[in-house]
C-alpha cells in the first residue's frame, strides 16, 4: 500500500501522474514538472481485421481482442492506411468511447511513462460539465482496472485558475471544439455561469479553408475573420461569452471575476486574441463595475453595518 503524505509525494517513487485529455490533444506528464512528457493527438486510428481473420501486415498498432487494431500517437497516425477510420474517445469534452479511452491510457503508460499504473497516484482533468455517471465510471476504471493507489479528478478550469495563482477568476478556455467561459470562485466552478460557444479552433480552421477557396491565395489572419462577422451565424463571440458568463453570477463577485480573467487553450494563441478580448471587455464591462462595490446608502439602511464585512472583505 502506498501512503500519500506531504513528504511521500515529493519522492520520485510515488510521483503522481497528470492526464489532461482535450478534444485536440492528450497531455500527460509528471506532477510538478513544467511541461507534459507526452503530447499527442486525441484521435485514434481504427482498422478492422480482414474477413478471413488475418490482420493487415503491420508491425505497429495495438491489436484488440475484438478484432480491431488501434493506431495511437503522432507517428502511427501520420501513415495513411487502407480502411482506417479516425475516431475520438471524447464527445463534447467528455469520455464517450471507453474502449479507445483505455487504449490511449494503455499507450501512455507503456510508451511514454514506461511504468506500471499501480505505482503512481493520478490527477486527471475533466470538463466542468462532466456528468456524475461518467465521473464515477472513470473512478471505478482507475481503481479496479489500473489499480492506481490514489486518484483526484479536477475541473480543468479550476486547474487553469490555480496555475495562474488564483482561486477566483473567470477562465476563458478556447480549444479546438469549443470556447467556454467558466467562473471559478474560491476554487469551485459556479455551474450556473458556464457559457459555451462552438466558435473555437476547428471552426477557425474551417473558416480559413473556405476563405482561401473563395479568395484564392490571399492569406487572412484568423483574428480578422472573427471581426468580419461570420456569415449568418449566431454563435457568441469571445467577448460576449465572457460578459454573459459573468452576468450570470452573483453581482457581488462580478468585479472579482472581471478583475482576473484567465485565458487558456490553444486557440487563444492566435495573433491578437488577448488584445482583442481586452478591447471588447473594456467596451462591454458596465462602467459601474467598481461603483457596484461601494456600499450604497440604501444597502446600509436595508442591511445595517454588517454589510461592510460582505462588501469590503
Ligand atoms: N500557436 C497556435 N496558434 C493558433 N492556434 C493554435 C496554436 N496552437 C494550437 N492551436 C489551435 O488550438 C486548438 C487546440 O487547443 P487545445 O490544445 O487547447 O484544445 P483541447 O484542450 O485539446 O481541446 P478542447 O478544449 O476543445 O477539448 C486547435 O484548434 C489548434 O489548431
Ligand atoms: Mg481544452
Amino acid at each position: 500500500m502506498v501512503e500519500i503524505t506531504a513528504t511521500d509525494s515529493t519522492k520520485d517513487e510515488v510521483g503522481a501522474l497528470v492526464f489532461d485529455m482535450g478534444s485536440y490533444s492528450v497531455r500527460a506528464g509528471y506532477a510538478g514538472e513544467d511541461c507534459p512528457k507526452a503530447d499527442f493527438p486525441t484521435v485514434i486510428g481504427v482498422t478492422l481485421d480482414r474477413e478471413d481473420g488475418s490482420a493487415p501486415m503491420e508491425t505497429d498498432g495495438e491489436k484488440k481482442p475484438s478484432g480491431t487494431t488501434y493506431y495511437i500517437d503522432t507517428n502511427q497516425l501520420r501513415v495513411p492506411r487502407e480502411q482506417m477510420e479516425v475516431m475520438s474517445p471524447l464527445k463534447n469534452g467528455m469520455i464517450e468511447d471507453w474502449d479507445s479511452f483505455q487504449g490511449i491510457l494503455d499507450h501512455t503508460y507503456k510508451m511514454h511513462f514506461k511504468s506500471e499504473p499501480s505505482l503512481h497516484p493520478v490527477l486527471m482533468s475533466e470538463a466542468s460539465w462532466n456528468t456524475r455517471a461518467k465521473r464515477e465510471k472513470l473512478t471505478e476504471l482507475m481503481f479496479e482496472h489500473y489499480n492506481i493507489p490514489a486518484f483526484f479528478l479536477c475541473k480543468s478550469a479550476v486547474l487553469s485558475a490555480f496555475a495562474n495563482g488564483r482561486s477566483t477568476g473567470l477562465v476563458l478556455d478556447s480549444g479546438s471544439t469549443h470556447t467556454t467561459a467558466i467562473p471559478v470562485h474560491d476554487g469551485y466552478v459556479l455551474q450556473q455561469g458556464i457559457v459555451k460557444s462552438p466558435l473555437a479552433g476547428d471552426f477557425m480552421s474551417m473558416q480559413c479553408r473556405e476563405l482561401f477557396q473563395e479568395l484564392g491565395v490571399e492569406i487572412v489572419p484568423p483574428y480578422v475573420i472573427a471581426s468580419k462577422g461570420l456569415s449568418g451565424n449566431t454563435m457568441l463571440g469571445v467577448g460576449h461569452v465572457v460578459t454573459t458568463s459573468v452576468g450570470m453570477c452573483d453581482i457581488d463577485i462580478r468585479p472579482g471575476l472581471y478583475g482576473s480573467v484567465v485565458v487558456t487553450g490553444g486557440n487563444t494563441l492566435i495573433q491578437g486574441f488577448t488584445d482583442r478580448l481586452n478591447r471588447e471587455l473594456s467596451q462591454k464591462t458596465p462602467p459601474g463595475t467598481f461603483q457596484q462595490m461601494w456600499i450604497s446608502k440604501q444597502e446600509y439602511e436595508e442591511g445595517g453595518k454588517q454589510c461592510v464585512d460582505r462588501k469590503c472583505p
